[in-house]
């Protein structure tokens, strides 16, 4: 290969990376470590299309994990964002974008009565945590083995040997004074929860829980779970955070809450968003009601800041992206969601390879697993073969899916029919190849 030749390949940029940045990859789940390979080095996006360095192009299915709601570089986000940068890149002084978005975020969801900017959804669960236990002077945040909040000392924490049981650091850099204060609580399981509150209710400061859980696959909360959350909050005096960054904007207009509000009656305390409000840029936000946001620096004593939170590009980029996202998007979104997920499961079914398609609104995944999977601890019959092997067959037909089989798959507002034949006649192939693989 000559040097011209090989510049143009992933195999080229990934060899290079891997020497100046820890496994090649700003944030692991990008590595390819649960597939094996190398992933592919992106270089343009269109609409549902990403094209790789080596001149491949795929139907994408990652949408930037979230973000990419209305496709990639869908002409009026990049006009917006491209007006606002040509007036500058930051100020570090507040701008109209952020209220405007401030604003548009508390039209979709009513209860949000103040909204704080930041720059990722990790600092915004950061900061909804240091506010709940600022609000109430106690210490215990309960979060819920398989939600994923960013990678916060505190919330990277593993459950102990009990069912309900203070948390454990589970990265090296956490120490188990960080993560002591934390109580890992097992998935949609009621009783857990419920004599948690019962024995320690007046020590928990908040329950964290991601609105739809999504970062094990798609594990919807059973009916009613969150109401329950939200009820044990109330009654012993603790802060419900309903983590909306993966489902805010994209599961409807508003998010879970706005979709669960039409049959149940609870309200979070805080919510965090991050993702599609950014519209692919760095941005997320803490929001929720005016007595506990009003905690917050300046007016109150809980501090929290950023160099760039509210930058005026990312605020363009996703106010542009919001104001796309209308009934129709969320009709498209609902039925592409159902057609991708049907014409894999349908290939998969063929090729008698047990499976199995959840949703949680227009987030889904496939288990590769035969059995219901409604926690943590019944995502680990999944062959991992099986998916991996379906996983690059797929992507060497052009179609890229979350390298991960713990990972939820997202469609956009710009995925055609002819995106879905494409998908259909790629599972065919690639549901013989998870066949043929054995564990
Ligand atoms: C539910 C949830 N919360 C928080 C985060 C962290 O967001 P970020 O990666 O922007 O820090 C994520 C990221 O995937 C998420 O899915």
């Amino acid at each position: 290969m000559t040097p011209e030749q090989s510049i143009i390949t992933s195999e080229y940029w990934h060899d290079r990376a891997l020497r100046i940045i820890p496994g090649g990859v700003s944030s692991p789940v990008r590595a390819f470590s649960s597939v094996g390979g190398t992933p592919r080095y992106f270089v343009e996006g269109r609409g549902s299309r990403v094209i790789d360095v080596d001149g491949n192009e795929y139907v994408d299915l990652v949408g930037s994990w979230g973000p990419i709601i209305v496709g990639h570089a869908h002409p009026e986000v990049v006009r917006r964002v491209t007006e606002s940068v040509a007036k500058s890149s930051s100020f570090g002084a507040p701008g109209p974008n952020e209220v405007l978005l401030a604003e548009e975020i508390q039209r979709r969801v009513s209860a949000v009565e103040r909204v704080r900017f930041v720059s990722s959804g990790t600092e915004a669960v950061m900061t909804a945590v240091r506010l709940a236990r600022a609000a109430t002077s106690r210490k215990i945040i309960v979060k819920f083995v398989g939600c994923y909040h960013g990678h916060a000392d505190a919330l990277l924490v593993q459950a102990g040997s009990g069912v309900v049981t203070l948390g454990l650091p589970n990265s090296p850099g956490v120490t188990p004074g960080q993560a002591q204060d934390t109580v890992v609580v097992p998935y949609n399981d009621v009783d857990a929860i419920t004599s948690l509150f019962a024995q320690r209710g007046n020590e928990i400061a908040a329950v964290l829980t991601e609105a739809i859980p999504a970062n094990m696959g798609v594990v919807p909360p059973l009916p009613g779970f969150n109401a329950l959350l939200s009820n044990l909050c109330k009654k012993y005096g603790a802060l419900f955070i309903l983590d909306e960054v993966m489902t805010g904007f994209r599961v409807s207009s508003g998010g879970l809450w706005n979709l669960a509000k039409a049959s149940e009656s609870w309200t979070p305390d805080l919510f965090t968003f991050g993702k599609v409000i950014g519209g692919g840029y760095p941005l997320a936000a803490v929001a929720g009601c005016a007595e506990v946001m009003e905690l917050l620096a300046p007016v109150g004593a809980v501090y929290q800041a950023g160099t760039l939170s509210g930058n005026p590009v990312a605020t363009a980029a996703g106010l542009a992206t919001l104001e796309l996202c209308n009934k129709e998007l969320y009709a498209t979104l609902d039925r592409r969601a159902v057609q991708v997920g049907e014409a894999v499961s349908d290939a998969l079914t063929v090729q008698g390879v047990a499976h199995r398609l959840q949703y949680g609104g227009n987030l889904f995944s496939i288990f590769f697993s035969p059995h219901e999977v409604r926690s943590f601890e019944e995502t680990q019959h999944q062959d991992l073969k099986k998916f991996a092997a379906f996983f690059h067959s797929m992507l060497s037909q052009g179609v890229s899916l979350p390298p991960s089989a713990y990972e939820a798959w997202f469609v956009s507002g710009a995925h055609t029919d002819r995106d879905i034949e494409v998908i259909a006649a790629a599972s065919k192939i690639a549901a013989v190849e998870a066949a043929r693989t054995t564990s």
